[in-house]
């Protein structure tokens, strides 16, 4: 998704702004742009495509000047060209914008009314010449943008740079994140705080509605109303992780490989087995809060949701306490009924995805009691929340998740743990079963990943494949939706997570010798009815490749394909199942010649809605 660096101080900006840009490179874009002011002189550059592709550019046509902003823009309004690309002029005011103006045609009209030329087709353009419009009549720049975010509607992280005042950069959020870095009198800006933490870890953390002035070697918050505020600076004390492969081709494999210590990093510190329950210290709530809850709410994105399901079965069927799942962007906008007795559980690898904050945000305005699942910590989804788990599963490159999302299983297993316990759904015993099972699960991890050689096997045979099925029941249906989203991401097939029950009541006209249909059936109280499924699909001449668990010789029989996954219990088996998975995509992608860690189109996180 689209990022942002500035930088105003003593060093060359381009080379700390690029620095920063590549830091965020993983998260997906699609063009970048750079602009500096040397002595007045506003100079841009801006291409289509890598990075690669502005440093070719600046190697011919260096970039001067101790201030500047930087951006990867992925597209939202208008296609990945030059033209599109940020940064957008407007008359002598220079911008680069994360979010989306959702007003900009009706801005647009009226500055073109008033003789303001556009070259791109994005929102952000007209961000450029609204404040250059107010420039004529405003006292300063700074006022000038006060003014003009007034006007705008929508979502917003903001540099802003005029030869008009050239000693200034302007920074302004609502709705976008967006961090300062301090070090002496030099200041680094950027939409995540990994692009700039190697030069400081002094930061300050700009909430929605605040503008950051820097001048003359300081920094002046401001409201859009011109009211002076003062802001705290914090020290950051985590480190970001080092963006290596270590050997491994791309990122995607190497976190695949990562699970088993991501895993054992997820409950590690946080079980008693004499007590047999989980230590979430982060919750804040003690028992007696827990079980105030009438319900549960558990609202993400993406594969974050597809865990939230898995956290629904666990949570129903161990806590007996019922549970909602949510998609964001439907919760969000939805009115949705919850109050002071629900506990909504937000789950978010990044702690950005826009839809998935403001979803929290509209919980926490119905007086819910939040607590979230994240992986990344000072991100603004557990900064919001009232408490908090945190994955630890280390930095994810890969676009598609793949160790964020196991991990994230872990994580609700050990709050499921924690609510029944608390409520005494889950009785001691039960409690030290589920911590012995979950110490065995690394291991089993490890195991299914030895699966590998086989799983390129059938990966070769299902590279023509347009389309595939998924099908699981009961908790393994949430992996059915997760395998085939693995798929469709990285490979570029076409395929579909159902309920295996569900099967009859529509996609089996799909079924034909082409059609792969891939089965999940592990070892559970659905596994006779899986097979009836499955069958239903043979008997059509339907090509299944099953994965059932190790020691079942029976349901592969009549397969094409069988994965004998380890069995872990029912609770933890989608882990393993989600692995085997994994691999498959992954081989598939690979065998078909696609980048893996950034599949074309994708982010890894979505900061816009
Ligand atoms: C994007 C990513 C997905 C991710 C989803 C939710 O679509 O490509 O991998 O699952 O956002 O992200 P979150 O950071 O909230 O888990």
């Amino acid at each position: 998704m689209c990022g942002i660096v500035g930088y105003v101080g003593n060093q060359d900006a381009t080379p700390v702004i690029m620095g920063g840009l590549r830091l965020l490179e993983y998260r997906g874009y699609d063009s970048a742009g750079i602009c500096t002011m040397d002595d007045g002189d506003v100079d841009i550059r801006r291409s289509a495509g890598k990075l690669v592709n502005l440093e070719r550019l600046l190697k011919e046509h260096p970039l001067h000047g101790t201030i500047g902003i930087g951006h990867t823009r992925w597209a939202t309004h208008g296609k990945p060209t030059v033209a599109n690309a940020h940064p957008h002029k407007g008359g002598s005011v220079v911008v680069v914008h994360n979010g989306i103006i959702e007003n900009y045609l009706l801005l647009k009209e009226d500055l073109a009314n008033k003789g303001h030329d556009f070259t791109s087709e994005t929102d952000s353009e007209v961000i450029s010449h609204l404040i250059d419009e107010k420039l004529k009549t405003a006292e300063s720049l700074e006022s000038a943008v006060q003014q003009a975010l007034r006007d705008l509607q929508g979502a917003y992280a903001l540099c802003i740079l005029s030869h008009k005042d050239d000693k200034t950069l302007i920074a302004a959020k609502s709705g976008s994140p967006m961090v300062i870095g301090i070090r002496g009198n030099e200041y680094f800006v950027a939409s995540d705080m990994p692009a700039i933490i190697a030069n400081t870890r002094k930061m300050v953390i700009m909430e929605d509605g605040e503008i950051a002035v820097f001048r003359n070697g300081g920094v002046k918050f401001t409201t859009t109303c011109g009211d002076e505020i003062t802001k705290e600076s914090r020290y950051i004390d985590w480190s970001p992780m080092k963006a290596e492969k270590n050997g491994y081709p791309n990122f995607m494999l190497k976190e695949i490989y990562e699970q088993p210590l991501a895993i054992r990093n997820v409950f590690a510190g946080r079980l008693r087995e004499d007590e047999g329950d989980a230590f979430l210290e982060g919750l804040n709530l003690n028992d007696m809060q827990l079980n105030s809850f009438e319900r549960l709410c558990i609202v993400a994105c993406g594969t974050s949701w597809h865990a939230a399901l898995v956290g629904k079965y666990l949570i129903e069927e161990h806590c007996r306490i019922p549970v909602d799942v949510d998609i964001a962007s439907e919760f969000r906008y939805r009115d949705p009924l919850v109050s002071n007795k629900t506990l909504v559980i937000v789950i978010s690898q990044s702690g950005e995805t826009a839809d998935t904050l403001a979803a929290l945000r509209e919980a926490k305005s119905k007086k819910a009691h939040i607590i979230s699942i994240c992986n990344v910590v000072d991100s603004s989804i557990p900064r919001e929340s009232d408490g908090v788990i945190f994955t630890h599963a280390g930095l994810e490159i890969g676009v598609a998740s793949t160790k964020a999302f196991t991990t994230q299983l872990v994580a609700l297993y050990l709050l499921t743990i924690r609510l029944g316990r608390a409520n005494g759904i889950i009785g001691l015993k039960k409690g030290q079963e589920m911590i012995s099972a979950l110490y065995e699960l690394p291991a089993l991890v490890e195991k299914t990943l030895k699966l590998d050689d086989q799983i390129e096997e059938i990966a070769c045979e299902h590279l023509t494949s347009w389309d595939a099925i998924y099908l699981g029941r009961g908790i393994s249906y949430a992996i059915a939706l997760e395998g085939a989203l693995k798929l469709k991401e990285i490979s570029y097939i076409h395929a579909d997570g159902y309920p295996s029950g569900e099967m009859k009541h529509g996609p089996i006209a799909l079924i034909d010798r082409e059609m792969p249909v891939f089965v999940l059936a592990p070892n559970d109280r659905h596994l006779v009815k899986v097979r009836s499924n499955m069958e239903e699909v043979i008997t059509r001449g339907g090509n299944v490749v099953v994965l059932c668990s190790e020691g079942d010789l029976e349901t592969g029989k009549r397969a094409k394909y069988t994965l004998l996954i380890p069995w872990a219990g029912e609770a933890l088996s989608p882990v393993l199942f989600t692995v085997a998975l994994q691999l498959l995509a992954y081989n598939i992608a690979i065998l078909k010649g696609k980048d893996v860690d950034q599949p074309r189109n994708l982010a890894k996180s979505v900061t816009v809605e």
